[in-house]
């Protein structure tokens, strides 16, 4: 809710500022995100879900493009905007790409004429296009792969940024993960108690660095962050 009234506010400063219509530039994701969002499912991978009320955006967005008839290759982005822009305002079964059984599933798409402006719904074509490729979704799940491999202990640390501040095996801003295990084989309470309340000269060689406190983070992420600090006392 607060990043929707944000987005809002950021829209409304934005455009306010502009007297000349022409010149504004709209941000297609913050569109996307405003306006299609209630509807299409925008992640990637698309979360999907039994009781969705409309396609996920990265199957729209890969199947237009294949999908508009073109005289041209060199056009066929081109005319895929044109065809969101089109729809968006202006939608019916005749114009759809999605066959028969999905509209029949879904319904039609209302449509957003008097929500999107043409230069938005323009704005929110082209971010498609961009965004919500074959080549996004690949390396989306190529990450996600690489992610999961890690040990549990590094997603933890990458969730509440420690590595920031901690290297494994040399000083940063706080000391090494090897010098902190070394020094607290066997106290966990005591760094336990540092993590979730933050420290403070207690290392020489930090210069004053402070450690704040992370106090959302779990029992349960806690230990599997301390079997693997620990687990470099080696
Ligand atoms: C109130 C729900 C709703 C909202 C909001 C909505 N859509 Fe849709 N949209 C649908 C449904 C349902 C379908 C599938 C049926 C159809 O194709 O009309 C659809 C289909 C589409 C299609 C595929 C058309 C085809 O069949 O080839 C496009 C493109 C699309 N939406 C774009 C958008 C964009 C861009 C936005 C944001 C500006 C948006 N929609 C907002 C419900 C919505
Ligand atoms: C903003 C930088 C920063 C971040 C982010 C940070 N640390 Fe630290 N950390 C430090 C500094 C600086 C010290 C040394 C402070 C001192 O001298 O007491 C430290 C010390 C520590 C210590 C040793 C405390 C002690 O009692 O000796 C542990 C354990 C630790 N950090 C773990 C973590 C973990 C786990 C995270 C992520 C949840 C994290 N840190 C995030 C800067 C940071």
């Amino acid at each position: 809710m607060f990043r929707l009234l944000l987005m809002n506010f950021l829209l409304l400063g934005f455009t306010a500022c502009h007297d000349d219509r022409q010149t504004v530039e709209f941000d297609g994701k913050l569109l996307t995100e405003k306006y299609c969002s209630s509807c299409h499912d925008l992640h990637i991978p698309p979360v999907i879900s039994d009781d969705e009320l409309a396609p996920p955006m990265l199957a729209i967005s890969v199947h237009i493009p294949e999908l508009v008839s073109v005289s041209n290759e060199s056009e066929r982005t081109s005319k895929a905007i044109d065809f969101v822009v089109d729809y968006v305002r202006d939608p019916s079964a005749e114009k759809a790409f999605c066959d028969k059984k999905s509209i029949k599933r879904y319904g039609l798409m209302p449509s957003q004429k008097e929500r999107v402006s043409k230069e938005e719904a323009k704005a929110i074509a082209t971010y498609m296009f961009q965004h919500y490729t074959q080549e996004n979704l690949t390396k989306k799940m190529k990450e996600k792969v690489e992610f999961d491999a890690l040990d549990p202990g590094r997603k933890v640390a990458l969730k509440y940024r420690c590595l920031g501040c901690h290297k494994v095996d040399r000083k940063l801003i706080g000391p090494s993960f090897i010098a902190i295990a070394k020094r607290h084989v066997d106290a966990k309470e005591k760094m336990i108690k540092s993590i979730k309340e933050g420290s403070k000269e207690r290392w020489e060689s930090s210069n004053g660095a402070i450690m704040p406190p992370f106090k959302q983070i779990s029992d349960d992420e806690l230990e599997i962050l301390l079997v693997w600090i620990l687990g470099f006392d080696t």
